[in-house]
């Protein structure tokens, strides 16, 4: 049974949910869409406000005319309901604040504390509201920002402060963000955003996993060959190369990303899905990591870096032209083979991949079964091909089975691979929502499990770190790559010298 989208919210207590870095791109092309959606579907609390921080100097009514401009540009025009967008602008305030002004931090105590209770007049002034503290701003803010959140007396029990990846850039600095927002907010109320976490397929991979039970049985080292997981992007860094250029592919996308899609598939059932249970199951994955010496290194990873070339027929520049530094070692493609070491997974390869201006935009795992224990049928060499199991992330949201089946016909049996093919959008005729619709209400509601903890955060880079460590010694650059194409060819060769490919499925 599922609840109307209303019936979720009901009892919920108003909130004030501040962003700040309210007229950043984030806030503006993802954040108050999502908000927007999930006016449109009534899901808001009754009472409650948005409050855009920020140091531009607007007041209330002109952050709402930005606001209702961002929400004209970032929502379809289907989806645009004139009197859910009057709702949600209603809702929404500005505060000018320059962070190292204390005027500023006591006008947002102020703001919070003096709130109207017509909406909700069971409520006293103040009481029982959730703050919800959106830090959308850079990184090196983040600490900073929960200090002056505390000396301006506004974190309260039930309050929650929400942050964007990347949470350090190694396991010290994201101890170290970490420690300064703990003594700040305790775990609970932090809310680490990794946003495939939000993707709805991402979610479907549990229930694909735990709600059915055909698959169990062969999920483990005993009938599983080696797992792939690639994302894979078409656009460049666009205008964030000042950034990108200090992360790269492995700190971008592998550190949280790809390691939590790795989670969801290698982990163990939880005895349900609560706050902790998930998190326990996928801190255990990245906890069995088999960590790797500076030799491991060497043999089990691919970095590449796009040169120029051509992407859906139109020409594009180098990255180094991207980004305008031409002694840049940044990698924007990454391979590695990883290993869990644990009962289910031993011997079993997870092949990861990830890059940037590639051939086609897909997210996929492809789980690759073995060979059946005998070939019984004559002539079926070369013919058939192992089982496989491919779960598209996007952009196509689905699921195929790839199995061997006999060609209709006399004279004899000849074996043809064939596909059992599940789309979702022909399954499902509901709109798919966007992974922070999902995300922020879930912190509207105080529901964590699709969160990264503090523990998880710094599992994945205790095992990212040796990485990090060995390229910034070895003597080899990444690999060039033409724009436009699937990566080095090195990244080929990291599964041929194991007698695998790539599974390359039509986009
Ligand atoms: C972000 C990375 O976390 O994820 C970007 O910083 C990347 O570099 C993006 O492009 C990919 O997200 P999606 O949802 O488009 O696959």
């Amino acid at each position: 049974m599922t609840l109307p989208a209303t019936e979720l919210s009901a009892g919920l207590p108003p909130c004030d949910f501040t962003v700040f870095g309210g007229t950043g791109d984030l806030a503006l092309r993802k954040l108050l869409p999502a908000l927007y959606q999930r006016e449109l579907e009534g899901q808001l609390p009754s009472g409650t406000r948005i409050i855009g921080v920020s140091r531009t100097d607007l007041d209330d009514d002109g952050y709402r005319h930005v606001v209702r401009e961002a929400l004209h540009t970032h929502v379809t025009a289907d989806e645009l309901d004139e009197d859910a967008v009057r709702r949600l602008v209603g809702r929404v305030r500005h505060l000018t604040l320059d962070s190292h002004d204390p005027e500023g931090w006591h006008l947002l105590h102020d703001l919070l504390k003096d709130r109207p209770t017509d909406e909700r007049p069971d409520l006293d002034s103040g009481d029982e509201v959730v703050r919800v503290f959106y830090l959308a701003v850079a990184p090196a803010l983040f600490g900073p920002t929960c200090e002056r959140l505390g000396a301006a007396d506004v974190v309260q029990d039930s309050s929650r402060v929400v942050m964007e990846k990347p949470i350090g850039t190694d396991l010290e600095s994201a101890r170290a963000v970490n420690d300064a927002v703990g003594r700040v907010f305790c775990e609970q109320q932090i809310f680490r955003i990794d946003h495939y976490l939000g993707k709805e397929s991402v979610q479907n991979l549990l229930v694909t996993r735990f709600a059915n039970t055909f698959l169990e049985p062969l999920w483990n080292s005993r009938w599983v060959d080696h797992v792939q997981i690639t994302v894979s992007e078409t656009l460049g860094v666009g205008d964030r190369g000042g950034y990108y250029d200090t992360s790269g592919a492995l700190r971008d996308m592998v550190q949280n990303h790809l390691l939590q899609l790795l989670c969801l598939v290698a982990m163990e059932p939880p005895t349900y899905v609560g706050r902790e249970t998930v998190r326990d199951e996928k801190l255990k994955v990245l906890q069995a990591l088999k960590p790797m010496s500076p030799e491991d290194v060497d043999h089990s990873t691919v970095r590449g870096r796009y040169s120029a070339g051509l992407v859906d027929g139109v020409p594009v520049p180098s990255y180094t032209d991207d980004i305008g530094h031409p002694g840049s070692s940044t990698e924007t493609f990454v391979a590695v083979r990883a290993e869990v070491q644990n009962w289910r997974w031993a011997g079993v390869p997870f092949y990861l991949r990830t890059g940037k201006r590639m051939d086609r935009r897909i997210s996929e795992i492809v789980v690759v079964f073995k060979e059946p224990p005998h070939a019984m049928f004559p002539h079926s060499e070369g013919v058939t091909a192992p089982n496989r199991l491919h779960i598209q992330v996007q952009p196509d949201e689905g699921m195929q089975l790839h199995m061997t089946a006999k060609e209709p016909g006399p004279g004899g049996i000849r074996l043809r691979p064939v596909s059992l093919d599940l789309s979702y959008a022909t399954t499902f005729t509901q709109r798919s929502p966007d992974a922070y619709e999902r995300l922020l209400m879930d912190v509207i509601r105080g529901n964590p499990t699709l969160f990264m903890r503090r523990d998880e955060v710094e599992a994945a880079w205790t095992w990212v770190e040796p990485i990090l460590r060995r390229w910034q010694t070895a003597p080899d650059r990444p690999k060039r790559y033409p724009a436009g194409t699937s990566g080095p060819t090195a990244a080929a060769t990291l599964l041929e010298r194991d007698g695998r490919h790539w599974q390359e499925s039509e986009a």
